[in-house]
């Protein structure tokens, strides 16, 4: 059965972004697949983050991934640095992977770029994503498409190590990155990715109200200035938006409504906050019943983290060995 590992970052709540472009094929994929899914904590103390609020971020962000329906009974969810394991593998695979390569990446790129001191582990973050996905021999890896370079470099990477540590039979499979249609999902503005940073993003629990707020300002086809001008649904967000919320009926209705400049952005606007909200609201539900049972979290994790340990540390052992690290042999 082939394997599948998929990772986000601790920022608290997820949003629509990350559940339509990844998380929701996670649910997907854990009853097809054996299926493992992280936390990525140590993903997110580079730079100025707030120490303060990481615990609870990240115990948020397992909230949210249980509320929209990962089951740990089917998927194994734990929190990265619960198992050591992911640092190790990092340390060893940095030492064979080329500066050059990690300055070409783009997020390094641009993240790089706004900060006048830049810290290390900036260039290094795709080697630990690297380290995420080989020490679990993951043969798939469900993200966005902001992800498919990184999954580009963790190729190299095993092939490299492959290489270099077993010539014969490559020993970590070059993973391959598995996208949904929804794999680059635009911010309220219109114009860059739906992003926490960027602070454009609709969160998966926000109820209808909210929704409906932060949809009131967002762009839509910058063509269409006042309600009587017609227009066109195949460059609007919203629109897009629609198309992953709305029943056909409904996108049919909108298309033709804002065609024929029957309804206003805003009155698409509302309807799109009610579907959005609605689909949503089993997982709003889940989120509050889980929210008030901490321990059922915990618990959770605590078990997701045993069972990746296992597996972690089988490969740990391997890959020592070929690397000529001394082991005291097991008894
Ligand atoms: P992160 O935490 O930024 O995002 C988690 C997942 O959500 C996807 N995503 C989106 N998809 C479509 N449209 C968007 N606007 C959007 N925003 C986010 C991301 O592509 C991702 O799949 N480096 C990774 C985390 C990571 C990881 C891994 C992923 C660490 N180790 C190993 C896979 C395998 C990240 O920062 O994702």
């Amino acid at each position: 059965m082939p394997r599948v590992f998929s990772g986000i970052q601790p920022t608290g709540d997820l949003h629509i972004g990350n559940w339509l472009g990844a998380v929701r094929n996670w649910v997907t994929l854990q009853s097809e697949v054996e299926a493992i899914y992280s936390v990525v904590d140590l993903h997110s103390v580079i730079g100025g983050y707030d120490p303060g609020s990481l615990a609870s971020r990240t115990q948020d962000m397992a909230i949210g991934l249980l509320a929209a329906g990962i089951d740990p009974d089917r998927a194994i969810l734990f929190v990265q640095s619960h198992v050591p394991e992911h640092a190790e593998l990092q340390w060893l695979l940095t030492t064979l992977t080329p500066l050059g390569e990690l300055e070409r990446m783009t997020q390094f790129k641009d993240k790089s770029q706004r900060l006048e001191s830049i810290p290390a582990g900036l260039l290094c973050y795709p080697i630990l994503q690297a380290a995420d996905i080989l020490l679990y021999h993951a043969d798939q890896v469900p993200v966005g498409e902001d992800q498919a370079q990184h999954l580009e470099l963790t190729r190299e990477i095993a092939r490299r190590w492959n290489a270099a540590f077993a010539p014969k039979q490559p020993f970590f499979p070059e993973p391959q990155a598995l996208m949904t249609p929804a794999r680059r999902i635009l911010g309220l503005d219109g114009q860059a990715k739906m992003s926490k940073s960027l602070g454009n993003t609709i969160g998966l629990l926000e109820d209808e109200e909210a929704i409906g707020k932060k949809l009131r300002p967002a762009v839509t086809d910058p063509a269409r200035v006042t309600k009587r001008d017609p227009g066109d649904p195949t460059v609007c967000n919203i629109f897009t938006l629609h198309q992953h919320f709305s029943p056909p009926e409904t996108v049919a209705h909108v298309a033709q409504q804002c065609r024929s400049a029957g309804w206003g952005c805003l009155d698409c606007k509302k309807v799109l906050a009610e579907q959005i909200a609605g689909t949503l609201a089993p997982i709003r539900d889940r989120a509050g019943e889980l929210k008030a049972d901490p321990g059922r979290v915990e618990d959770a994790l605590r078990d997701g983290a045993a069972k990746a340990r296992t597996i972690a540390r089988e490969t740990m052992v391997e890959v020592r060995e070929r690397m000529g690290l001394w082991q005291p042999r097991r008894r």
